[in-house]
């Protein structure tokens, strides 16, 4: 059964229950950022508002407003050439074509009467913190997966609410009332269920997969849709005949296999039967972060060695600084360099020992772009990540007295910054090679 959220005879919880194992709510705020900015401004509901590396520069008025106050005025201005991308946008803007990732140029083409924002990360951060709050009213149970998501296991609270549909519509009757925005929730037996039911019915709506209609409601689906099959395989499956999820669904295991391999052709066969079985992990569990990284497209393509390795310091400072906030450290580093022809090139290499450390971070990157990026050569977009990432208490360095003293002095430095940039906003103080990238800015 499958209803919408102002259908009212969908209560469930009775005699016939749709989920006799676990249940799950996958709550996903609408437009989010979008969302946040309309309700802050009145003068934004019921238009398009796009939410990206900021207004192109035909915005001039906005340009110049911004310039003034951004919290991040090189992003900013790399931006307002209409070279960022769309992060969101709200959904008035979405019968243009208009999705996250698209380049900001593109979306003023299709829809240039739209207000460019930059947006205010720090805002959403509270408001996502307020969501948690919320949503943790219901569940103790509560995993949040992004800045405006969450699974909630109600199998064991359901009851006090009258059920999981009454949980939904609890949920989105307290945002509304308390955050004047809307999410969108599904219902599952699992958590990829839920995930795929608060897709099927947004903005604002509720969806339930129960476990015996699971497979036929997935069936019709395009395999895109679902969540964990990217494009990559959904291009490997199309060349096997594969379009739906019924038919991966059916599909003989034996050929699939030979395709993509025991584990994965088990996997993509859970997901289109409807299967998937992981536990909540509870509020402040520290998820296993694959990698953590920061790139950036410049206003103007840039080719000077200093500037470029400024960039590359400030990106690092604030990776590492969100590693320190997470307590994590890597020890792998990969840098992305794209040239103005859009080629890529990525480069990885290990780190001497698990770290945190800007410096240490440093060192690796600048050697990596020496050895791949010829003097002289124009960049269009530079990025560092960091990966491998392990818990801060779970590294125990052995290391000689000298190294102990000047990494302690590294490491009260960097404790230092980032209680400045915590109290005064990132753009406060930086290491002197990175503030040099202020001097290689040029206007646009
Ligand atoms: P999403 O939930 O993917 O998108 P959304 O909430 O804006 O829209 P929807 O109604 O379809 O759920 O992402 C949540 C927020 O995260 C989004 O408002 C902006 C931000 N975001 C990024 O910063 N980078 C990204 O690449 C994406 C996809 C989202
Ligand atoms: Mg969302």
């Amino acid at each position: 059964m499958s209803a919408s959220s102002d259908n009212a005879a969908a209560e469930t919880c009775t005699d016939a229950d749709p989920f006799p194992g676990r249940v799950i709510l996958h709550v996903d705020m609408d437009a989010f950022f979008a969302a946040v900015e309309q309700r802050d401004n009145p003068a934004l509901k019921g238009r398009p508002v796009i939410i990206g590396g900021g207004p192109p520069p035909w915005q001039k008025d906005e340009r110049k407003r911004r310039s003034k106050v951004s919290e991040d005025t090189h992003a900013w201005e790399a931006a307002s050439s209409g070279r960022g991308v769309v992060t969101t946008c709200s959904y008035e803007a979405r019968p243009f074509g208009i999705h996250a990732g698209m380049p900001i140029s593109q979306a003023w083409r299709r829809c240039p009467h739209a207000v460019y924002l930059y947006g205010s990360r720090g805002k959403y951060g509270a408001c996502s913190r307020r969501v948690m709050e919320i949503l943790s009213s219901f569940s103790p149970e509560l995993e949040p997966v992004s800045v405006d998501e969450a699974f909630l296991d109600v199998t064991r609270t359901r009851h006090l609410f009258g059920g999981a549909w009454a949980v939904a519509r609890g949920i989105q009757y307290k945002i509304r009332r308390r955050l004047d925005l809307t999410c969108s929730v599904g219902i599952g037996g699992n958590h990829l269920m839920a995930k795929m039911a608060s897709k099927m019915r947004k903005p604002a709506g509720i969806f339930e997969i129960p476990d015996a209609e699971a497979r036929e409601i997935l069936a019709p689906l395009q395999v895109g849709k679902m969540h964990g099959i990217g494009p990559s395989t959904e291009a490997m499956l199309e060349k096997l005949g594969i379009r739906t999820l019924g038919q991966l669904a059916e599909y003989p295991a034996k050929v699939l296999m030979r395709h993509f391999g025991p584990a994965m052709t088990a996997s993509l066969h859970r997901m289109a039967r409807g299967e998937g079985g992981r536990v909540t992990r509870p509020f402040g569990y520290k998820t296993v972060e694959k990698s953590m990284g920061h790139s950036r497209t410049f206003g103007v393509n840039i080719k000077e060695t200093q500037a470029i390795e400024a960039e590359l310091l400030d990106l690092i400072e604030r990776v590492c600084r969100r590693l320190r906030r997470g307590g994590w450290r890597g020890k792998r580093v990969s840098l992305q360099l794209r040239s103005p022809a859009f080629v890529n090139q990525h480069r990885q290499a290990p780190l001497p020992e698990a770290t945190c450390n800007d410096r240490s971070i440093f060192l690796v990157v600048r050697k990596l772009l020496h050895d791949n990026w010829k003097p002289g050569e124009p960049l269009r977009l530079v990025g560092v990540s960091v990966s491998n990432l392990v818990p801060d208490e779970a590294c125990s360095l052995q290391r000689n007295l000298l190294e102990e003293e000047v990494l302690l002095r590294e490491e009260s430095l960097n404790q230092a910054l980032d209680d400045l940039k915590d109290y005064w906003g990132r753009e406060i103080i930086s290491r002197c090679n990175a503030s040099m990238r202020r001097r290689y800015r040029v206007e646009v």
